[in-house]
Parts: C-alpha cells; structure tokens; sequence
C-alpha cells in the first residue's frame, strides 16, 4: 500500500507529531511503500525570517532520521525539491471552489491567532491536496486537525476525475482516535503556530519548562481529580500501556495526589522515551554530506514518481500532444 505524509518544518516537531504521524509512519516502515515529505511550501504561510525557515528544515530532517526514518526503506524529501507538485496544484485549483475553501477550518484558526490571510493560507488545502493525489497516495497518516484537509483532497480527486477521466487515487485518511488530537501545554490543539508545545528533543532544561507549565485545574491536594478532564493526564498517558493507564486514572481519582509530582514523573518518562533517538540525533548532526545525499536522492525519486501524474494530466486537459 502507498502510504504519505507531510510534516511541516515550521518549528521544533513536538508529541501532537509524533504519536499521530511519525510513530505511525516508523510503524508501516517494515511492510509498506512510504512517503515521508517535509511541507515548506506549507510553512512559508507562516514564515518569519529566511534563516530560521531553512534552520527548521535542516532540524526537522535530523529529527525524523534519528526517530528511525530509513531512508532505504521511506523516500524522504523537501517538497520545494519537487515543482511537479505546485504545478498540479493549479490544475486542481480547478476541481474546488472558493464557498468550499472558505469553510477550512484550519484557515479560520489560524487567522483568528494572528496570521495573515493571505491568499496561500487559503489555498492551503489545493496544495495539500496536491501533495498527496501527485504521488497517488492510498493511505495518509495525520491528527485529527487534518481530517477536512483530507476530505477537500478527496473531493478534488473525485471531481477532477468525474470531470476529465481518470487520473487520481482516492486516499484514505489515517487517523488513530487514540493519538488524534494530542493537546497543548494550555489545553489547546498542540501546535508549532501556537506556542505550547512540548518539543521532544528540547533540552531537558526547556522540555522541564513545558511539561511544568502543563496546564492542570485548582483541586487541592486533599480532593479527588477527573482525568478525563486532565491536560496533564491526556499527555502522559501517550506513553503508558492500557494497564499504566488504568493505575494512573485511579491516582487522579485517589485524593493526595499532588500534579507536579505527576509532571516530574511524565517528564521523566518523556526523557527516556526520547534518550537513544537524542544520542542518534548527536550523531546524525554531524553528517552534512550524508543528508545532503538522501534528500537529493529522495527528491529524485519523488519527482519520478510525480512526473507520469502531471504528464496524465496535461493530457486529460489538453495541454500536450499537438504535434
Ligand atoms: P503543527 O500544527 O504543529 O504545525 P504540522 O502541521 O506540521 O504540525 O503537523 C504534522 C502532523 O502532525 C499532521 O499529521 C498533524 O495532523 C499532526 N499533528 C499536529 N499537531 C497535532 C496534535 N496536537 N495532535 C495530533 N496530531 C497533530
Ligand atoms: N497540512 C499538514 C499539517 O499541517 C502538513 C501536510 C502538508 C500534509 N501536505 C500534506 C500532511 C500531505 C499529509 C499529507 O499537518
């Protein structure tokens, strides 16, 4: 099965990253064809200074190798190596109309915190849909904040192939309601565009920093605690078994607990967890070269695959084969 995803390189990649797309991902690697892509055309709708936006890139590319992204084994690239995909995502801009972008959900989110809306933001969504219908992807690992991205996607597909034969793969979304919508150190969606984050190879010192800023409610110590309505036991139950989780629920719901012992125990289990892709990382930073190598080759090879998708469309639009 062909399997892609994209991960924006717009700052430190942090737990909403890697319990919906990457652990997933690292999962498929042994059995699947996979595609793994950094989306910087996507994080320019965000963009702040030149320097930090390729210093994002660079630190996004060490992150997912050191987590285990082979490279043997998932074609890796930068999206901006592969124009073949901004050029198809014209064609689809065809295929969906300005009422339907208007309701993106993730447009209004973001404009409501203070981005610009500028005309990329909007067609966010064509571009992401171009990522994925490009490579023919049948499968697409992502969060829930993804989910109506995925369905304008499909709706392009169906449309353009409805309209001019032919030429897509319908994908299917990939979501895990376990990991779905990881939250943020104030409750919010954990998001790199909103500062509460808990970026997992921080140093100890910024990752302490986070994990204590944790948001929790105002139950004395004395008083028994709902987990389920528990920033702090949403995020440290990712890293514990059914079992872990059930004993942990029963310790919110014991009276004595005090949280800032639970967020020194969630941060130690976020420094272990971490510990052996942290060394890797070390290493892996050391190695310009050899980065260099495999986003050149995984840009190759991305191209080749999205090449035989513009050529069925050029022909589908009538924009090849005069002569
Ligand atoms: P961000 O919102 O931090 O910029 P990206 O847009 O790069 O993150 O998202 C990359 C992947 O991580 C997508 O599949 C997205 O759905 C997922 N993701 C991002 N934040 C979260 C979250 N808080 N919970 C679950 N998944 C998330
Ligand atoms: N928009 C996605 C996000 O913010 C990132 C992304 C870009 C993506 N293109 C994609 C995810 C294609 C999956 C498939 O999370």
């Amino acid at each position: 099965m062909r399997i892609l995803t994209g991960i924006q390189p717009s700052g430190k990649l942090h737990l909403g990253n890697y319990f919906s797309a990457i652990k997933k991902m690292l999962g498929y690697q042994a059995s699947e064809d996979l595609y793994l892509f950094l989306a910087n055309l996507h994080s320019l709708t965000t963009f702040k200074d030149k320097d930090i936006q390729w210093q994002n890139t660079k630190d996004a590319v060490l992150d997912l190798l050191a987590l285990g992204i082979d490279p043997k084994k998932t074609v890796f690239w930068v999206q901006s190596d592969v124009p073949e995909v901004t050029e198809i995502t014209w064609y689809l801009s065809m295929a969906i109309t300005t009422s339907q972008l208007s309701l993106a959900h993730s447009f209004k989110d973001k404009t409501a915190r203070g981005i610009t809306p500028s005309a990329a933001l909007y067609n966010y969504p064509i571009l992401m849909a171009s990522d994925i219908l490009s490579f023919q992807a049948q499968k697409v690992p992502v969060g829930k904040d993804q989910k109506q991205h995925l369905e304008f996607a499909r709706d392009i597909a169906i449309r353009f192939n409805k309209e001019y034969g032919e030429v897509f793969t319908i994908p299917e979304p990939d979501i895990d309601e376990n990991t779905a919508l990881v939250p943020g150190t104030d409750g919010a969606k954990m998001s790199k565009s909103y500062g509460n984050t808990i970026n997992f190879f921080d140093t100890e010192k910024a990752l302490k920093k986070s994990v204590m800023s944790v948001i929790s409610d105002s139950a004395e110590i004395d008083e028994a605690k709902d987990p389920d309505k528990s920033v702090i036991f949403a995020i440290y139950s990712l890293f514990l078994n059914s079992e872990e989780k059930v004993d942990l629920a029963n310790r919110f719901r014991t009276p004595g607990l005090r949280y800032g012992d639970v967020k020194k125990e969630m941060l130690e289990k976020i420094l272990e967890h971490f510990a052996p892709f942290r060394e890797k990382r070390e290493e892996l930073s050391k190695q310009n070269d050899y980065i260099r190598d495999i986003l050149k080759e995984g840009g190759l090879k991305a191209k080749a695959l999205a090449q035989p998708t513009l050529e069925k469309i050029r022909h589908a639009l009538g924009l090849s084969d005069f002569f």
